[in-house]
């Protein structure tokens, strides 16, 4: 029996969660986005082509599947509206096939505006956030003055609200002549945009209670990762978004049992962009040959990752918070040419041994990575399609990683491209 599966990625986002979505949508008939907007970067590679998405699911990329975005998403328009002409430029048809809820929350340019103007408040202590507006869009959100997608067809509703912001946000619009603190060009822009998403316009929360009554299958797609969850992950260094299994339920209006599966996506060594803790980070050498190996650079701003070796502190944490069964364990080659691979086992704090992370970040931060080494295999393990056919090292590095999380590991990946996959 095929599966509901939910992709939730284990670390600090950049698991490489695009491609298993892509490889596990080819199974399934719909695909749902629940939270996250255009700050993730998902890049999927198939047949010697790139693409990098943002906002749209990347099921997108599988011909004919049903692809939903939630009302938990944040939607950037302008940026909707460029990711649309992308795939129309790579001969994408996504049309009657990519579906939007009215209740879905947008992210406007004076968010964008709100983000960088609040980045550079914090000085020293900025979260190193996307500048996508994702904290700013969420704020309104909770703060019950967002404006929704639905808005955008009532042109008074729309003008009446964009006015109120004028008054919310006066302090960073009032006497700007950033071109994106002009409320009359956004409301101008989004009179157009929303000839274009009107067809897209659908009740995501009954579109998939129909899907699942009628047997369709369905994949939820999460963005970023556990560690960058706004509620457990290591705030105030987070998204502004549920990017753990509980957002799946309210970003998209679905109820628990809707899920068969929760897979963690993992990648075999540990990298994080933005500010914040990260007890495993190498500031060296190794570091270095991670970042480059790895091609480790922001799919959305370029800027390189933060790198380290794998922490299964964090990972047992992230296990447990989403109810992870299966783990997909992506880059694996990566790792190839190491003599030695480390392992986070446990963290040390005040002198003594943990196995948790502290949900204090002042601890978090002072935490020291306690180490088990294991030997590298040392051999090129690229394009490898089956388990038997690892390295004994590099099977070793995968049992041990399943046996301490108690977890089943469904997928290794040993590239980038669609092919290079073991399904275990
Ligand atoms: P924001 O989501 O743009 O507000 O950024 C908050 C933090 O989350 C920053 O550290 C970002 O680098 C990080 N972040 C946001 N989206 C992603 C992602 O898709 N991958 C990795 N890190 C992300």
């Amino acid at each position: 029996m095929k599966k509901n599966r939910a992709i939730i990625g284990c670390q600090w986002g950049d698991e490489g969660k695009g491609k298993i979505v892509d490889l596990l949508a080819a199974d399934a008939d719909v695909i749902a986005r629940f939270q996250g907007g255009a700050n993730a970067g998902h890049t999927i590679c198939v047949d010697h082509k790139k693409y990098i998405l943002h906002l749209i699911p990347a099921g997108i990329i599988q011909p004919g599947k049903i692809c939903y975005i939630g009302n938990g998403v944040v939607l950037d328009p302008l940026a909707f509206k460029e990711e649309l002409a992308f795939l129309t430029s790579q001969g994408i048809d996504y049309r009657n096939r990519l579906f939007v809820s009215p209740a879905t929350n947008l992210v406007l340019p004076y968010h964008k505006l709100i983000d960088a103007v609040e980045e550079e408040s914090r000085g020293t202590a900025s979260l190193g956030t996307t500048q996508r507006g994702i904290g700013p869009a969420y704020v309104d959100k909770v703060a019950r003055h967002g404006i929704r997608v639905a808005d955008l067809f009532s042109p008074d509703r729309l003008r009446k609200r964009l006015e109120f912001q004028r008054v919310l946000k006066a302090r960073y619009l009032e006497g700007s002549v950033d071109p994106r603190a002009d409320l009359e060009r956004t409301y101008q822009e989004l009179q157009e945009l929303a000839v274009t998403l009107r067809p897209m316009m659908i009740d995501v929360s009954l579109a998939l209670y129909r899907a699942h009554r009628e047997g369709k299958t369905i994949l939820f797609e999460g963005a970023q990762g556990s560690m960058l969850d706004v509620d457990l992950g290591t705030y105030p260094f987070a998204t502004s978004s549920n990017t753990t299994i509980g957002g799946a339920l309210t970003g998209l209006g679905i109820g628990p049992k809707m899920i068969d599966e929760v897979v963690g996506v993992v990648k075999a060594y540990t990298t994080r962009v933005g500010a914040g803790p990260f007890p495993t980070e190498l500031v060296d050498a190794v570091g270095e040959q991670l970042r480059t190996i790895g091609d480790e650079y922001g799919a959305t701003t370029g800027r390189p990752r933060r790198t380290g070796w794998l922490d299964l502190v964090a990972l047992r944490h992230a296990v447990r918070i989403n109810g992870v069964e299966s783990l997909a364990i992506t880059k694996l080659d990566v790792l190839d040419q190491f003599d030695e691979i480390k392992v986070c086992t446990h963290y040390e704090l005040h002198g003594e041994r943990q196995g948790e992370v502290p949900l204090d970040l002042a601890e978090l931060a002072t935490v020291k990575p306690v180490y088990t080494s294991m030997p590298g295999w040392q051999c090129d393990t690229t394009g490898t399609t089956s388990f038997a056919k690892l390295p004994e090292k590099a099977r070793s590095y995968l049992e041990y990683i399943a046996r301490d999380l108690e977890v089943r590991i469904c997928l290794v990946s040993t590239g980038a491209k669609r092919e290079e996959t073991i399904l275990v």
